[in-house]
């Protein structure tokens, strides 16, 4: 329930800036995801949130207040982790009324503010139960209500779901969606999965060597990335690169170094250099003989098409580049067969400019 705001916020181990500078104001009761690769720093910067970890330079601010001398117990922060211990000779009730007993909150406000928060997330029932007489979703649900019990202004949430299995972790997504629209509690989520950034996420920073490079809606990042690292950490791409020689109408020509292609794409002047990213999904593959008259696109021999379920996805070699498509399953489509003949073209917009 607080607004975030870190300012500068470095963090240096020996020779290594693991956390560079980073400038974020994250509004009140808004969930933000943090993605990026292994060791970019998203923990390190959960932690200097916290007060585990004090910061080499810069600051981090709770409604405009530095909370830089406030100590983690007094920071108003809960935090659910990837091994959300709880404590194993505890029950439920117990384990969610810890936090409460440490703070010193008078005995008979205890019990009516551990049932609300073990109603918050459905385990009021369970409140007897040790943790081992629950199922994992169960258990993360509880160490929720451990963060929540005391009020937080700031929940941290850093691969909380990640051990669970697909469909008890979209489960669990919905609930907290849940549980956040009802608590209004500003949340930094950190996960790898991407589908689950997008879910939960009103706002998205991608991280890679302790620098943001983009944030935004899911909608934003996706649909806008800036540049190579991030569309191709979210989702996958097609790159096309080079200095154009010659622009049409909705097409551009790039020299890429070892041939000219002519490309549907808007939005470049001849001699520039310019990097574009085209989604999987964006591609439409034409079989050679009904390759539509009057259409810039690209030639190719596609491998086999591969039934994915809800997508089938196929790799076009033009002879010097592979470009993927994601095709919906649902649309009606002959298999042409290994090696077949085709033809690949997108619409001109769906052709994303990158910086670099
Ligand atoms: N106490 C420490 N001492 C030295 N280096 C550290 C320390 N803690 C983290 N690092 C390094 O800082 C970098 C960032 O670590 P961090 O844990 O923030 O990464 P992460 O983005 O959370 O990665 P992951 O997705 O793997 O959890 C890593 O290179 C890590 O090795
Ligand atoms: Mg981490």
């Amino acid at each position: 329930m607080a607004k975030v705001t870190l300012k500068g916020l470095t963090k240096i181990y020996g020779k290594n800036t693991v956390v560079d500078h980073i400038e974020l104001t994250v509004e009140n009761g808004t969930l933000v995801s943090i993605l990026g690769p292994s060791g970019c720093g998203k923990t390190t910067t959960l932690r200097m949130l916290a007060g585990f970890e004090l910061p080499d330079d810069g600051e981090v601010l709770f409604d405009d207040e530095p909370v830089g001398n406030v100590p983690v117990n007094k920071r108003g922060i809960g935090m659910v982790f990837q091994s959300y211990a709880l404590f194993p000779h505890m029950t439920v009730f117990q384990n969610v009324a810890y936090g409460l007993e440490q703070r010193k909150i008078p005995k008979q406000d205890i019990e009516p503010q551990v049932m609300e928060a073990l109603r918050t997330v459905h385990m009021a029932d369970f409140r007897d139960r040790k943790p081992s007489q629950l199922s994992g979703g169960q258990q993360q649900r509880v160490a929720l209500a451990r963060a929540l019990v005391i009020k937080p202004r700031v929940l941290l949430l850093d691969e909380s779901l990640s051990a669970l299995d697909k469909k008890l972790r979209v489960e669990m997504q919905t609930e907290l969606r849940r549980i956040l629209e009802e608590t209004h509690v500003t949340t930094f989520f950190v996960t790898h999965d991407q589908e689950e950034a997008m879910t939960l996420s009103d706002t998205i920073v991608v991280m890679h060597d302790g620098k943001i490079e983009q944030m935004g809606t899911p909608r934003e990042v996706y649909e806008k990335p800036k540049n190579r690292f991030v569309a191709d950490f979210l989702g996958k791409a097609n790159f096309f690169e080079g200095i154009v020689t010659e622009t049409g109408e909705g097409t551009v020509t790039i020299d890429t170094g070892n041939e000219k292609i002519t490309i549907p794409a808007d939005g470049a002047e001849a001699g520039e250099k310019v990097l574009y990213a085209v989604r999987p999904e964006k591609v439409k593959v034409f079989e050679k003989s009904e390759k539509p008259a009057g259409r810039t696109g690209i030639d190719g021999s596609a491998d086999r098409f591969v039934y994915k379920g809800n997508i089938t996805t196929c790799t076009v070699d033009s002879g010097s580049m592979s470009i993927l498509s994601e095709m919906n399953s649902g649309d009606e489509r002959k298999d042409a067969g290994r090696n077949a003949e085709v033809f690949v073209t997108w619409e001109p917009e769906d052709a994303i400019r990158l910086e670099e």
